[in-house]
């Protein structure tokens, strides 16, 4: 995506934290339309912002914001779910994959006709917990690294459709949801700009700040990644 000037991105969990930031970097990139998906939906003083009701674990909201929306170009799936927890409670993990994992899962679908008309863009905002555990949050993690394997597959799968899709490896960042983990935090606002800027040079995995940078320049020269590549190669000429 080299630019995201006069395109329409829809951004999930768009009402706090590193939505609400995605939403003013949007908008300050010159974005046509901004699709704010939220729960609860919020007006936007500029008239460019479009809410959508959009709880990513309800199929019908999801059906009726698709049929909302005419033209895509990308779509970010950001909205998630942390919860403190020891993994001595299933229905903590179920609630995790419900929004992390089949949330994502279900928006990707069904937006994909509309991505797949304008050659776009997915990206979904993860973690490094989908590479390495914080067993504070250890359901959450487990829901993070399932969807990095989410978007590793459908980055192969959607590229002969010439739909990108892009992985957003975040660190820590001082949101609500971090609220109580004492570490140095990077703001929403520097991870949004980092996120398109990512998007803009077409990286595919994006690691937009401080914590995620440390993992970056080993990342792309990696056997694991050098392992992804092998394997989409392999399954792109067996299809
Ligand atoms: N903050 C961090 O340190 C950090 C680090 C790595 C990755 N991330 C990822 O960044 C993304 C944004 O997190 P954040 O830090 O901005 O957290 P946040 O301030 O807690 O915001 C979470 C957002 O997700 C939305 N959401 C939760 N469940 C939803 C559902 N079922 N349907 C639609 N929206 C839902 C929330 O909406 P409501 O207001 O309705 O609850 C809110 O807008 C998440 O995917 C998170 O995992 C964050």
């Amino acid at each position: 995506m080299p630019t995201i000037t006069d395109k329409a991105v829809l951004i999930t969990g768009a009402n706090r934290g590193i939505g609400r930031a995605l939403v003013e970097e949007a908008l300050g990139r010159g974005a046509r339309r901004v699709y704010a998906g939220a729960r609860v939906p919020q007006q936007h003083p500029d008239e460019r912002v479009t809410p959508l009701t959009l709880d990513v674990t309800d199929p019908e909201q999801i059906r009726r914001a698709a049929e909302a929306v005419d033209a895509l170009d990308l779509l970010i799936n950001n909205a998630g779910v942390a919860i403190y927890d020891d993994l001595t409670d299933l229905s903590v993990l179920e609630r995790h994959f419900a929004v992390n994992l089949y949330g994502t899962h279900r928006v990707v679908e069904a937006f994909l006709p509309l991505l797949t008309d304008a050659k776009g863009a997915i990206a979904n905002n993860l973690s490094v917990n989908s590479l390495a555990a914080f067993p504070l949050v250890p359901a959450y993690s487990i829901s993070k690294a399932a969807a990095f394997s989410l978007t590793q597959s459908l980055r192969s799968l959607l590229a002969a459709r010439g739909v990108s899709v892009h992985a957003v490896l975040t660190g820590i960042v001082d949101t609500d949801m971090s609220r109580g983990v004492e570490m140095p935090k990077a703001s929403p606002e520097s991870v949004a700009r980092a996120i398109f800027d990512g998007l803009e040079k077409d990286e595919e995995d994006i690691f937009p700040d401080p914590m995620a940078e440390a993992i970056a320049a080993g990342w792309h020269s990696s056997p694991v990644k050098a392992l992804e590549h092998q394997l989409a190669d392999f399954a792109t000429s067996s299809r």
